[in-house]
């Protein structure tokens, strides 16, 4: 063994205590802002039957999926949290108070090519609201993404939310070009996401492909095309229609998110059509406002997923927020918290003899809430107060014979640097 296999699989990351702690610190505000929006969170195996990834649309995620066969059982890794919930919402249907609001952090696996912001392995902080088939819901998932934003440090601004719906094109295009063949809709959308990753003209070859999902002429996929232009509600208006309930609804999340105070981090872009097939409205990426990393959280409506996993219809919005592009950016804007190590208390018994003593001292200090550190073998003082003040203790007890005949210990603090005894009470 050597060589290769002692790393961790390319696109995957050890974490060592440091990275840890900054991956805690950004869960932690994961899981504080879903608090604050009275979500619960839930958990459920990373491993699932591939069944419930494979969907037929062509899909990146489902080509990207890592999976094995294991005693006749076909299993797979999950790409992204979303079925999970679902599959776990259809178990209790029936017996779930809505609107659900559940939240996860878990970590997900997609083969992908690796760019700046894309690994193979990632942390998602996923959001659902199950039940409620009103924008009042993306209002609230739009606005735990800014609160998160917020906590983060980033000034207002840096991040903006790019909106449009599913709806508003699925509308025009089943009055038109799709009116024989709805079913056409979820792969042409799988499609026109990779307008801004191959260009306009491969999007358009795809489309127009006889062999490929959609098989549009080549005259209708350039007009597809062209829809994704619009940059404004009223440009938006023009191909919906004015009686356009997706419109309306949009309009709707648009004055709800103005009364937050946020309507300016908000954007129409009719170009953001997400690449997972299931969604079927109000869709949303947040970006980077230089334009530099890629999409920071994406996530929408999906009303059907239930239905084609043989359950009844149910409302669903969510999204997931990824843990590698937001780390990047804060990097980016020198926001990456410095979070050190720290401990309470250090104990040194300066022989074996001491030790007893040390371990019944360093049991009352850890039963009244500090973290103790007790120092193993007996190294010399000088090397434990330097130990002690780079694992950020902030007090050394010293534990001698001379000590323990009067019943104290020396109590160094190590930001002063001022010593004093103190008795060991038991
Ligand atoms: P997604 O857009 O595929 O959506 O992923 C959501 C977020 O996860 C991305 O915006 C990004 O932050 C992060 N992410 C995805 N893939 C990677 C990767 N390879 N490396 C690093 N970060 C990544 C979903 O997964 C949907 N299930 C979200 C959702 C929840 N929609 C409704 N509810």
């Amino acid at each position: 063994m050597g060589g290769e296999s002692l790393q961790p699989p390319r696109g995957t990351r050890d974490f060592y205590p440091e990275d840890l702690r900054r991956r805690d610190w950004l869960f932690a505000h994961f899981r504080d802002t879903a608090r604050l929006y009275a979500f619960e969170e839930i958990d459920a195996p990373i491993l699932e039957h591939a069944e419930l990834f494979t969907r037929k649309a062509g899909e990146e995620i489902v080509e990207q999926l890592y999976h094995f066969e294991l005693h006749d059982r076909h299993l797979a890794l999950r790409p992204e949290m979303t079925p999970s919930v679902a599959r776990m919402v259809m178990a209790r249907a029936g017996g779930l108070r809505l609107p659900l609001r559940w939240f996860t952090v878990t970590q997900n696996w997609r083969y992908e090519r690796m760019t700046r912001g894309r690994l193979r392995e990632h942390y998602q902080w996923n959001m659902d609201i199950w039940g409620e088939p009103g924008v009042a819901a993306e209002a609230e998932l739009i606005g735990a993404i800014f609160t998160l934003l917020d906590r983060t440090g980033l000034p207002r601004g840096a991040v903006r939310i790019r909106v449009n719906s599913r709806a508003l094109l699925e509308e025009s295009l089943r009055r038109g070009i799709l009116a024989r063949r709805p079913e056409a809709f979820a792969p042409l959308c799988v499609v026109i996401d990779k307008i801004g990753k191959i260009g306009a003209d491969a999007v358009i070859d795809q489309l127009a492909d006889p062999a490929g999902a959609v098989g549009l002429a080549r005259a209708e996929a350039a007009d597809v095309v062209a829809m994704l232009d619009a940059r404004t509600l009223d440009d938006a208006a023009r191909l919906g229609g004015e009686g356009s309930l997706a419109l309306a609804d949009l309009r709707r999340l648009f004055e709800l998110i103005d009364s937050t105070g946020r309507g300016g981090d908000l954007v129409f872009d009719a170009s953001v059509v997400r690449g997972l097939a299931y969604y079927t409205g109000v869709v949303f990426e947040a970006f980077d406002a230089r334009g530099v990393l890629r999409a920071v959280c994406g996530g929408g409506r999906y009303d059907r997923l239930l239905e084609t996993l043989g359950g009844r219809a149910l409302p669903a919005v969510g999204f997931g927020f990824g843990d590698v592009v937001i780390m990047e950016l804060l990097a980016d804007h020198g926001l990456l918290p410095d979070l050190r190590r720290t401990i309470d208390e250090v104990i040194f018994p300066l022989g074996e003899a001491q030790r007893p003593a040390a371990l019944a001292l360093t049991g009352r200090l850890r039963t009244a809430g500090h973290s103790v550190q007790t120092v193993l073998g007996t190294p010399r003082l000088k090397k434990v107060l330097t130990d002690a003040a780079a694992d950020g203790a902030r007090r050394v007890w010293i534990l001698g014979p001379d000590e323990l005949t009067r019943g104290v210990a020396t109590v160094r603090d190590l930001q002063s640097g001022e010593q004093r005894e103190e008795p060991l009470v038991s």
